[in-house]
């Protein structure tokens, strides 16, 4: 085998995520909706995993969401909130830069963010476009092709003093550089399993205690009603073991 440079698109699966990954599928088969004993082996994977999870990034086991990946968890954080008004940053992954443009398409006012020359987002614009109707800013933390890494705390006083939320696409810093959701003022964060060890197909949205999400996949009242659909418990224990 050659040499592998190309970890923002795809890391390789490490021994821990993989090993936990098999085990999960080959012994905990049950669905973690049921109440037999196979199925709350399931629970308990899923609900520990949870707490694994939230320990990566400095949150609660109850603000973790358990999505399909870093796409479904962006297209969540944005689709979820009401807001009449929505500003993203220039450079965002298409996960949020195309979901941003179907929110326009349906009649929500989308503002585009400018950056500078070295890729950060350019706070005083950002100010100037934010209107008493702004609900939402989504800036990411880390970029997957330059790598910047954006002044979080500075753009959540922002937000928070125009009274929005902030979502941060999280899927380039979680797992290569600390991250502290509190810290960092987020309202919502965004990772992706692929992205820091785990197998495709699985990652999570911080949604901060409080904050009031619709979910956008409509079906069994899984995940505290914010994304519907049995979890995916051997993704979900490889993240876990990632995130460890
Ligand atoms: C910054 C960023 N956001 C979102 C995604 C999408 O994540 P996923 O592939 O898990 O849907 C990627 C993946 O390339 C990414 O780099």
């Amino acid at each position: 085998m050659g040499f592998y440079f190309d970890h923002n698109a795809a890391t390789p699966v490490s021994a821990e995520a993989l090993a936990a990954f098999t085990a999960a599928a080959r012994d905990v088969f049950g669905n973690p909706s049921s109440i037999h004993s196979p199925g709350q082996a399931a629970r308990q994977t899923v609900e520990s995993a949870r707490r694994d999870v939230a320990a990566l990034l400095g949150a609660t086991p109850k603000e973790i969401v358990f999505t399909s990946g870093g796409t479904e968890a962006d297209n969540l954080a944005l689709f979820g909130i009401d807001a009449r008004h929505v500003i993203v940053s220039a450079v965002e992954h298409p996960a949020v830069l195309a979901a941003a443009r179907e929110l326009e398409r349906r009649g929500v006012a989308v503002s585009i963010a400018p950056v500078t020359p070295e890729g950060l987002i350019d706070l005083d614009a950002l100010r100037t476009l934010v209107t008493p109707e702004t609900g939402l800013i989504s800036v990411m933390h880390a970029n997957n092709e330059t790598g910047a890494i954006q002044p979080l705390a500075a753009i959540a006083e922002i937000a928070r003093d125009a009274g929005a939320l902030l979502h941060s696409d999280g899927v380039q810093a979680a797992g290569r550089m600390p991250v502290d959701v509190r810290a960092l003022g987020v309202d919502l964060y965004t990772i992706s399993g692929h992205k820091l060890g785990a197998p495709k197909g699985i990652g999570a949205l911080y949604i901060r205690d409080g904050v009031k999400l619709r979910g956008q996949i409509f079906g069994g009242r899984h995940e505290r009603e914010r994304r519907a659909g049995t979890e995916n418990v051997p993704g979900i224990a490889a993240l876990a073991a990632a995130a460890r």
